[in-house]
């Protein structure tokens, strides 16, 4: 089994059997076509259309032009990327990624302008769906005019784009420069788009090998599609949720993990959820935790504060691997020991203090098991939403952020134009 779900609080038949007619109509919903943006519901289509080989090369000409590769975006246009760059992050050759236009901090850009002097060549890879966020559109404005200064009259060719096929002010200027562009699908909003050329080019020109994280996800697809309601654990989690929040009153779900590689992973599920269901007053509130350090800070909290969270554990089980005896495979066994006590410990105090506690063991850490649990979470992220009423696609209230910054920068005029 790629991934485990176990809540030994929880008993999985009696909750999902409350929410069985609900879960039949949402399938459907899923399934039949009912819901816009459900587009990434059947697995990624790239490799169905051809897409993935032009993903490929273009990864390729990346990599042997650049040392690194800066993804420029926000929330759903990079978050899931990160995530995965962290996670598959061992024994890759490709470039190293750099992340700006998620924040508005000159600080940060500027130290960001720093690091990458130190790298012997770079390219520029702009994300954003609507293509005119204002963050990503900041930073790519400062990155186009480093790379003038950098490349001369050649910058362009270095410039890598992912937008909408039609629509927004970076697509008209995609079409303008000519810049390299690859599109987001209509139908897959911005936090479901990590499967789609969103993270795909980054993560391929990282060395990731793009093609198995979408074979990962098509298999989680038609595995959970394949299951009965009644033993669907992706359905069985997210009523799990549900019934904790409705019956026991739990309004926050904290999602943690004792590997600091997977707390990328926590922040991307902190999104997909938050903005999914966090809307008409509904939702679980999400939260992150990563182990041990938050066990010396939040831990008391957790055990003793008001008891209004219940808990998402997600870890990789670990690889046997023979062990020498020689000093330093000594240490390495410790540290594997250790590491696994406290996660035992956790799950122990949690259940003796009776927070539910939903845990998932990925089978191994590899980029077709990855592609498997974002897929496995996308889907809870909808089935959840649905379960709440509300649409997992939309976000109103975020578009107002946007709007009041939109108009801030009419009002500053020219000098502001990005
Ligand atoms: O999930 C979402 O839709 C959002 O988080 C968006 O990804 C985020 O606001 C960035 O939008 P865009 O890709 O249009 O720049």
């Amino acid at each position: 089994m790629i991934l485990n779900y176990e809540n030994a609080l929880i008993d999985r038949a009696a909750v999902l059997s409350v929410y069985a007619d609900a879960l039949r109509d949402i399938e459907a919903a899923l399934y039949h076509g009912s819901l816009r943006m459900s587009g990434w519901i059947g697995g990624p289509k790239e490799s169905r259309d051809g897409e993935m080989q032009r993903l490929q090369s273009a990864a390729k000409r990346i990599m042997g032009s650049a040392s690194a590769l800066v993804l420029v975006g926000v929330g759903g246009s990079y978050l899931g990327t990160r995530a995965l760059d962290a996670m598959l992050s061992s024994g890759r050759h490709g470039v190293r990624l750099y992340y700006a236009g998620w924040n508005l901090s000159g600080a940060y850009h500027r130290q960001l302008l720093s690091r990458l002097e130190k790298e012997t060549d770079i390219a520029v890879c702009v994300i954003s769906k609507s293509g005119g966020t204002l963050e990503p559109a900041q930073a790519f404005s400062l990155l186009k005019a480093y790379l003038q200064r950098r490349y001369g009259n050649d910058w362009q060719s270095r410039v890598y784009v992912v937008t909408d096929a039609r629509n927004g002010a970076l697509r008209r200027e995609t079409e303008r420069m000519g810049y390299c562009a690859f599109a987001v699908p209509e139908d897959i909003g911005g936090r479901y788009s990590v499967l789609t050329a969103v993270g795909f080019l980054p993560l391929a020109a990282a060395g990731v090998d793009a093609e198995a994280l979408a074979a990962g996800a098509r298999a989680a697809a038609s595995a959970l599609r394949a299951e009965k309601i009644g033993e669907n654990p992706c359905y069985a989690y997210a009523a799990s949720c549900l019934w904790c929040q409705r019956q026991l009153g739990k309004s926050v779900e904290v999602f943690s993990v004792t590997e600091p590689s997977l707390h990328g992973l926590t922040l991307w599920l902190k999104q997909l959820f938050g903005e999914s269901e966090g809307k008409q007053g509904k939702g679980i509130y999400p939260d992150t935790l990563l182990y041990s350090s938050d066990l010396h800070s939040m831990g008391q909290f957790l055990e003793g504060g008001r008891p209004i969270s219940f808990e998402s554990l997600i870890s990789v089980a670990e690889k046997t691997e023979a062990v020498g005896d020689t000093a330093s495979d000594a240490v390495w066994r410790r540290y594997a020991d250790l590491n696994e006590s406290m996660r035992r410990a956790v799950i122990k105090t949690r259940l003796a203090r009776g927070t539910p506690l939903n845990c998932f063991t990925l089978a191994e850490m590899n980029d077709y098991n990855a592609g498997y649990l974002l897929y496995f979470f996308m889907l809870a992220a909808a089935v959840r939403s649905l379960l709440f009423s509300v649409d997992p696609f939309d976000q109103p209230d975020v578009e107002a952020y946007k709007r009041e910054m939109r108009r801030f920068i009419a009002e500053k005029g020219e000098g502001y134009g990005l």
